[in-house]
């Protein structure tokens, strides 16, 4: 894949995240979202690719835009055929909230490069480089945290994860409290933290738990590009989830996926903060403009590159309300 293409895809994420940023703290998630909805598949026109949408809004009868199988991009003959995952706002709640970590996110792979994963949960851990092929799902939470804290070399009292807090999230939540380690309780946006456990500043080891599975996916991109580890089970919430993992390819759903399972071979992250987070500001409106921070990692290279961009509306109509 062309390198430049992480930068226009950038664009994308800058466009949807400047739109939904209005609504912050509305209260209106719906909106929220579909604002970012909007202003991303706009947006995808603008880039020289012939894109399909294999992670999205969901399937073509329940989502009428950046539904799985939709084409998007300039769509010429010799663009760039890629996969994309989206996810245009996430973490709506947090948008309607003014609450941290909302983004909006885009991942793009050569054909076949992700994890085809349907919507619905996905039981995650993820981890930053130091802590690379110590994760194993198979085993406790206990016995992931003794062997992450042993790849980093600290006590397990050291360590830092974050969790979703939600009721099925109990039993969990009591083991890593008798194992010893400190917990950050979330409310929503586990894909945030997940990404940020490659960042040593961010003060997050390990992100565990059930949260949704298109998101476990647009994690494994990111930290496929930062040199961290995650590892993923299906958490089928009944009989209609499994036949969607099934029409989507996957029977067995109980398989562990392992990093390169979930997002292969070249592969480019790009995601810009709707409200600010572990590892990017939200979006900060001034007199005619707006100032966004964004992210682009690309897996072949392993660069990260952070833009922190100006917008004026005035020059830039389409970015304007
Ligand atoms: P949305 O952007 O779709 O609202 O997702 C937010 C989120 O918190 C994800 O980050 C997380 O993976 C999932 O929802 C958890 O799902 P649930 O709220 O059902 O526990």
């Amino acid at each position: 894949m062309e390198r430049n293409l992480a930068l226009e895809f950038v664009r994308v994420t800058e466009a949807a995240a400047l739109s939904c940023g209005r609504l912050m703290g509305r209260g209106d998630e719906v909106a929220a979202d579909q604002a970012a909805v909007d202003a991303m598949r706009r947006a995808f026109d603008w880039v020289n690719i012939r894109g399909e949408i294999v992670i999205g809004e969901g399937e073509r009868d329940e989502a009428p835009m950046l539904y799985l199988g939709e084409k998007v991009g300039r769509g010429h003959d010799g663009d760039t055929e890629v996969d994309i995952a989206c996810d245009p706002l996430e973490g709506t709640t947090l948008c309607a909230t003014g609450g941290q970590n909302a983004l909006s996110v885009i991942a793009i792979a050569e054909r076949g490069g992700f994890l085809k994963a349907p919507d619905t949960y996905m039981e995650k851990i993820a981890v930053g480089p130091k802590a690379k092929g110590a994760i194993d799902l198979s085993k406790s939470p206990t016995a992931n945290l003794r062997a992450i804290a042993d790849a980093k070399g600290v006590y397990i009292e050291d360590l830092t994860v974050v969790i979703l807090n939600r009721p099925r999230h109990e039993r969990l939540i009591k083991e890593v409290r008798t194992a010893g380690a400190r917990i950050q309780l979330i409310g929503d946006g586990d894909l945030a933290p997940a990404v940020a456990t490659c960042f040593d500043d961010s003060g997050v080891d390990v992100l565990m738990g059930i949260g949704g599975a298109p998101e476990g996916v647009l994690a494994a991109a990111a930290i496929r590009s930062c040199g961290g580890d995650i590892q993923g089970r299906l958490k089928p919430r009944g009989a209609e989830d499994i036949e969607r993992a099934a029409r989507m390819g996957i029977a067995d759903v109980e398989r562990i996926w392992h990093l390169e399972e979930l997002a292969h071979g070249d592969v480019m992250f790009a995601a810009t903060g709707v409200t600010g987070g572990e590892f990017l500001k939200g979006v900060r409106y001034f007199a005619g403009g707006a100032k966004t921070h964004s992210v682009v990692m690309r897996s072949k290279s392993g660069t990260v590159r952070y833009l922190e961009t100006d917008h004026h509306f005035e020059r830039k109509p389409n970015y304007g309300w």
